[in-house]
């Protein structure tokens, strides 16, 4: 079988581990705890299909006021106002209720947005937010369903950011998003030598090899930089590691 076609990141290093990207109209889930550079990365995301591969992107926020957004993505150097005048990009500032309405009206901006700007890339920023709609896990599913379902449909590659973290990974998945998406990627904070240090870690890809390592990376104007896998270190996913051999 043919290689899929890949979907880059714009993340130098971490597209690297992914074999060149998430494979174009796949499902990616971003974990971390705040302030690990979950928005950064889905900005930078959506920002390099723009800027370097002519793809329009869709950012929908349950997090972020307009103010606050635009000043954080403009530190980066990256101008999300010009990219909305050019078309391609589209920031929606909305609530999880309003945004699962919206998917079912062919007219709501979002869906206007798809079908006019021709979407190629989507980032959902943070589908922790779907918590506040039910509290029933059956249902809570139903929503994440409907909601992936629709991009899958589209072939939008995207970025689902979610607070979720903490070891217990899967236990704390309320809705078992983990399992019904085609790839998990990890940002954690580690503390080594009593300096605070951020991994990422793949920890799933779905129809296609991937780089176990856990790696160390930085945030820096432009974005996430991923550099090298860390050594000598176990335990890492923890938040705790110790010293191996
Ligand atoms: N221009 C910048 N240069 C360096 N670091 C930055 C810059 N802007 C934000 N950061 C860092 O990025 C982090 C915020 O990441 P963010 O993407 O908002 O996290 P999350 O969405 O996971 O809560 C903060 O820890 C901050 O230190
Ligand atoms: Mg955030």
């Amino acid at each position: 079988m043919a290689d899929p076609a890949r979907t880059p990141l714009g993340i130098g290093g971490l597209d690297e581990m992914l074999d060149g990207g998430l494979v174009t109209g796949s499902i990616a889930l971003v974990q971390g705890a705040p302030g690990t550079g979950k928005t950064t990365a889905g900005m930078q995301f959506l920002h390099d299909g723009a800027k370097n591969h002519d793809e329009a992107g869709l950012l929908v926020t349950f997090e972020e006021f307009p103010h606050t957004l635009y000043r954080d993505a403009l530190a980066h150097g990256w101008n999300l106002r010009d990219l909305e005048q050019e078309g391609l990009l589209r920031v929606v500032f909305t609530s999880p209720q309003v945004f699962m309405a919206s998917l079912q009206s062919p007219t709501s901006p979002i869906n206007e947005a798809i079908r006019e700007m021709g979407v190629r890339r989507a980032v959902v920023d943070s589908v922790t937010q779907f918590q506040s709609i039910t509290r029933d896990p059956v249902d809570l599913r139903a929503h994440y369903n409907h909601m992936i379902n629709g991009l899958r449909r589209e072939r939008i590659t995207s970025l689902l950011l979610s607070e979720d973290s903490g070891p217990d990974l899967v236990r704390g998945d309320r809705g078992r998003l983990s399992f019904v998406v085609d790839s998990v990627i990890l940002l954690r904070y580690v503390e080594i030598d009593s300096v605070m240090q951020r991994a990422v870690a793949v920890l799933k890809t779905r129809g296609s090899d991937h780089d176990k390592s856990i790696r160390r990376f930085e945030i820096e104007r432009g974005g996430l930089v991923v550099r090298e896998p860390f050594r000598g270190r176990a335990g890492l996913l923890s938040g705790v590691p110790r010293r191996t051999g």
